[in-house]
């Protein structure tokens, strides 16, 4: 019998992901809960763990309400679960935008407590001077532009940006901009297919795409939108799987057997 132990599993770096740029196209999932994350993790380049958990796990309406602490506690639950993507850890709302200073004090707070990669952060070029303050401290960021649903009471809402032509220098500046500041990738969301291709044309780090067409080096999804566990997904979603039907057909199952005292016993259960 070998004696020999199973060599570690290595995480995927911060710079492999940014080295992807034009390449192979990078898997992404959010995730936020430890056995969900093992599974994505088989697949994901990287997993964030995003603010958007406030809507699809807690119940918001929107994720202004996000609290820093329930991004650590979810965050922590992601690393525990996880052995090779990179994990990054979205910065919620109010945690980060007031200073440089400010924005440090609690990414690296996220990043001590969470043992994450990286973090997350919204916002162009008014984020650019934060960005490269984090990062000449050694605190990795993606940066996220396009529609930015922090902002969404500015913004009017969840709307598709870029539909008018005119808008497209403003979205191009706030992406050269994060890139130029040391963002080592770049979500934009909900963007017109063809600013997405002149964005990802215009920067060096891998742009991640989420309802902005397949132009971008990668794409990422918000699990519980893909597995069908949001009554109202987003419009562009594609539901791969149907697990809110599961859950339903297997939660009526146990209540019938409740009911009708059908439920299996011990011996039938551990057998
Ligand atoms: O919070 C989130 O899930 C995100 C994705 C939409 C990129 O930021």
């Amino acid at each position: 019998m070998s004696t020999q132990a199973a060599k570690p599993v290595r995480r995927i770096t911060v710079p492999q992901i940014a080295a992807r740029k034009g390449g192979e196209p990078i898997v992404s999932l959010t995730s936020y809960h430890a056995h969900t994350a093992a599974i994505v993790d088989r697949y994901a380049d990287f997993i964030l763990v995003g603010d958007s958990l406030g809507m699809v796990m807690h119940g918001m309406d929107s994720t202004v309400g996000v609290p820093l602490d329930l991004m650590i506690m979810h965050g922590r639950a992601v690393v525990r679960g996880t052995q090779r993507a990179l994990v990054v850890v979205d910065m919620p709302f109010g945690s980060y935008e007031e200073s440089p200073a400010m924005a440090f004090r609690n990414a690296a707070k996220v990043m001590k407590e969470t043992q994450c990669g990286a973090v997350k952060l919204e916002g162009g070029r008014r984020m650019a001077d934060t960005i490269r303050f984090l990062t000449e401290r050694g605190i990795p960021v993606m940066a996220h532009i396009g529609l930015t649903p922090q902002t969404s009471h500015v913004m009017g809402g969840f709307k598709t940006q870029g539909r008018d032509e005119e808008s497209w220098p403003s979205h191009i500046a706030d992406a050269r901009a994060v890139a130029e500041a040391g963002a080592f990738a770049l979500v934009v969301e909900g963007v017109v297919e063809p600013l997405a291709r002149e964005i990802t044309k215009a920067v060096s780090i891998p742009t991640i795409g989420i309802g902005a067409s397949a132009e971008c080096d990668g794409q990422i999804l918000v699990l519980e939108d893909m597995l069908g566990l949001n009554p109202r997904p987003p419009k562009f979603v594609k539901v791969y799987g149907a697990l809110g039907d599961m859950i339903e057909t297997a939660v009526r199952s146990y209540a019938e057997e409740v009911k009708s005292r059908t439920f299996p016993s011990e011996e039938q259960v551990y057998r």
